[in-house]
Parts: structure tokens; C-alpha cells; sequence
């Protein structure tokens, strides 16, 4: 039995401002959204914020209150998921326990009256695609949880959709499954050319295996941007502190910088009219500390390492100026807590209402 292989003319999924309404909350709000063909785009953003239920939108399980799905240029939005040609991988696999891992693959086939041998055809290349043949006839509950995840989603691409929705598929695993899961998915994606919306609620996944990532908050899209670009140029404070590490100041005015005038210049009292809405933010990388040599700059603020997180090539640092803590990485021999010296920022952004205002864009 051979594999699946990629879809001839795999088609993109346009969404234009969906809004969901539910007990009178706005829980999804002028969402959009273009994931081109064969591509895969992750869904990320915080409990609550409205993923799972703008995936459900996409694979009609729920009608949108404004807006529009299409899939390869057709409108689906008042079409149910049976009609659509996406498939869903629910958070939970929905794995029938009674059921033997061969039935539960052949069963969204068996529904659309498929003949019998060519569904026996399909289910062994989708269990084949995904390594699970050899489960073929065990039951849920005796394979491990990786197993029932791969299940799961040979029971969706057996369906050869258009569009593959996730949710969280790989939530019930343990994290070095996790990591070992959403390469396999990634692999299968791009060997089936598969055009993929994958939601999950954790960044370094996310980045790991997307073409793109869209970030939600509060029903949202803040930034949709290549994993890289999105690290480089958040747009919003949210995104600088979602995705990776950050160090958000209230005023930046202890510390040098590179790249931004206002900080370097400001001191602490000459900003009075500084609202609570600004904040800067800078990355640990570009944070740099210099041990004191003797000689202090003019105008720097000393500096103290508070403490120090070895992670074998690199180390992380707390580092404490004036009762403001920032974090910084040190690569080779890093200081010791209570060493002194200064830092130097860089590549400094500045936000105001949350919005990036300036710094680097
Ligand atoms: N049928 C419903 N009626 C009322 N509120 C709902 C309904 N379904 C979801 N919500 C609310 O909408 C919000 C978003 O839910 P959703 O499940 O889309 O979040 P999520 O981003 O997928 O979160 P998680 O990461 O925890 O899965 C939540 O506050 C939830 O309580
Ligand atoms: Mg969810």
C-alpha cells in the first residue's frame, strides 16, 4: 500500500470579517484571514480568545453572524461541514473506543457511501501516511496517545480535503511528543501540499512548523507575519510580549541605547506627561551587559547582576539598575550575581495604547 501523495490543485481559504455574537458577548470580531495554497498558517493566541470558535466558522459547525468563507474561490459560509471540503481534527481526536482504528479512519467514508474496497484502499494509505498500519486493527485505548493523535489525523486527510482545520492537536501530549507530533504534521502537510489552519495557544509550535502565524487576542487579529518577521517587528505590545521572550519598561530612562534617541536622552523627570499607556520593549538579546571595567560612562546608570540561569551554551540574566529588573543573555563565561557594570539597549521599540510608535519597525 502506498501513501498518500499531494493534492493535484490544492486550493486557499479566503475569510472576510466574521464576527460571532454569543450570550451577548462579541467573541469573534472582523476576523480575516487569506491562507494561500498549501500553505499552513497557526492560529495563536490565549485561552479564551476566540480560536476554536473562529475554526468552527471555518468548518461550518457554527454560522458566522457577518462574513465569509470561501475555499478555492467558493463561498461555503451557509454551507454545513458535511458540504464542505474541509476536515477537522477536534482537540480531544473523538476517537470512537469501540471502534478499531481502521473503522474509525474509514468512517466519514463509509457515511458518503463509499464503496467498500476503495475505502479499504484509502484508509490503508492514510494509516500508511501517517506510520499507524501496523495499528490498523487495534483499538483506541491501546495505543499510546502520539498513536491516537496520528489517528485522528489520518481520519481527516482520508477525506482528502482541500482544507485541513487543528485544534490543538497536540495538547494531550507530553512536550517532547509534542515536539516529535507537530514535526510528523508539518511533514505530512507539505508532502500532501495541504492548505493547513492549525490552532494552538503555544508560540514556540507556532513558530516552529508555520508558514505564517496569525495572532489572536480578545477575538482579534493583531498580526498575521512569517514566524521571523513576527519575532522581528511586532506590531502590537501584545505580540512583542506574546511571542517569545520581552522586557517591557514603563520608562526605559535608566538604561543606554542604540537606536532610540528618547531613551538615551530622557531622564526620569523630565517626562511628566508620560502616560501609563507607553511602554518600550526590548528583547534579552538585545540587552548588553558590560562588566565595569573601573571606568564608568558618563551618564550610565550602574547596573547589578541579580541572577544568573545557566542554560549550558548561553546563560540568562537578571539584571537589577535603579529597582527596574530587565533580562539579558550572556553567551561563554557569564558574570557572577553582584558583579556591576552597565547595559546598552538595543533595537528599542517604543508603543503607545499598545501600538507600535517607534523604534525599530
Ligand atoms: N456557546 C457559547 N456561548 C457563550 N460563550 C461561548 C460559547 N462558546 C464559547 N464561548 C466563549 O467564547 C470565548 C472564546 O472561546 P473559544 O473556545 O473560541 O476560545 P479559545 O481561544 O479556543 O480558547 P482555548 O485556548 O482555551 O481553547 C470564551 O470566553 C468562551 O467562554
Ligand atoms: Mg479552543
Amino acid at each position: 500500500m502506498t501513501p498518500l501523495t499531494k493534492t493535484e490543485t490544492p486550493s486557499g481559504l479566503t475569510v472576510t470579517a466574521l464576527t460571532k455574537v454569543l450570550s451577548n458577548r462579541t467573541i469573534v470580531e472582523n476576523f480575516e484571514l487569506d491562507v494561500a495554497a498549501g500553505e499552513l498558517v497557526a492560529l495563536l493566541g490565549p485561552s479564551g480568545c476566540g480560536k476554536t470558535t473562529t475554526l468552527r466558522m471555518m468548518a461550518g459547525f457554527l454560522e458566522p453572524d457577518t462574513g465569509s468563507v470561501s475555499i478555492g474561490g467558493v463561498d461555503v459560509t451557509d454551507k454545513g461541514p458535511d458540504k464542505r471540503p474541509s476536515a477537522m481534527v477536534f482537540q480531544n481526536y473523538a476517537l470512537w473506543p469501540h471502534l478499531t482504528v481502521f473503522k474509525n479512519v474509514a468512517f466519514p467514508l463509509s457515511i458518503k457511501r463509499v464503496p467498500r474496497a476503495e475505502i479499504t484502499q484509502r484508509v490503508m494509505a492514510a494509516l500508511e501516511t501517517v506510520n499507524l498500519a501496523h495499528h490498523a486493527h487495534s483499538r483506541p485505548a491501546h495505543i499510546s496517545g502520539g498513536e491516537q493523535q496520528r489517528a485522528a489525523l489520518a481520519r481527516a486527510i482520508v477525506q482528502r480535503p482541500d482544507l485541513l482545520l487543528l485544534d490543538e492537536p497536540l495538547s494531550n501530549l507530553d512536550a517532547k511528543l509534542r515536539v516529535k507530533v507537530r514535526e510528523e504534521i508539518r511533514d505530512i502537510q507539505q508532502r500532501l501540499g495541504i492548505t493547513t489552519v492549525m490552532v494552538t495557544h503555544d508560540q514556540d509550535e507556532a513558530m516552529a512548523i508555520s508558514d505564517r502565524v496569525a495572532v489572536m487576542n480578545a477575538g482579534r487579529i493583531e498580526q498575521v507575519s512569517t514566524p521571523t518577521e513576527l519575532y522581528a517587528n511586532p506590531r502590537t505590545l501584545f505580540v512583542a510580549s506574546f511571542i517569545g521572550s520581552m522586557n517591557v519598561l514603563p520608562a526605559p530612562t535608566l538604561f543606554e541605547s542604540a537606536s532610540l534617541s528618547i531613551v538615551a536622552d530622557a531622564a526620569p523627570d523630565a517626562m511628566p506627561d508620560a502616560a501609563p499607556a507607553e511602554a518600550w520593549a526590548v528583547r534579552p538579546e538585545d540587552v548588553l551587559f558590560e562588566p565595569a571595567s573601573g571606568v564608568q560612562r558618563p551618564g550610565a546608570t550602574p547596573v547589578e547582576v541579580r541572577r544568573v540561569l545557566p542554560h549550558g551554551h548561553f546563560s540568562e540574566l537578571v539584571l537589577s539598575a535603579g529597582g527596574t529588573e530587565v533580562r539579558s543573555v550572556a553567551g561563554g563565561t557569564p558574570p557572577a550575581v553582584g558583579d556591576h557594570g552597565t547595559v546598552t539597549l538595543n533595537n528599542v521599540r517604543h508603543y503607545v495604547d499598545g501600538i507600535l510608535a517607534g523604534g525599530r519597525a
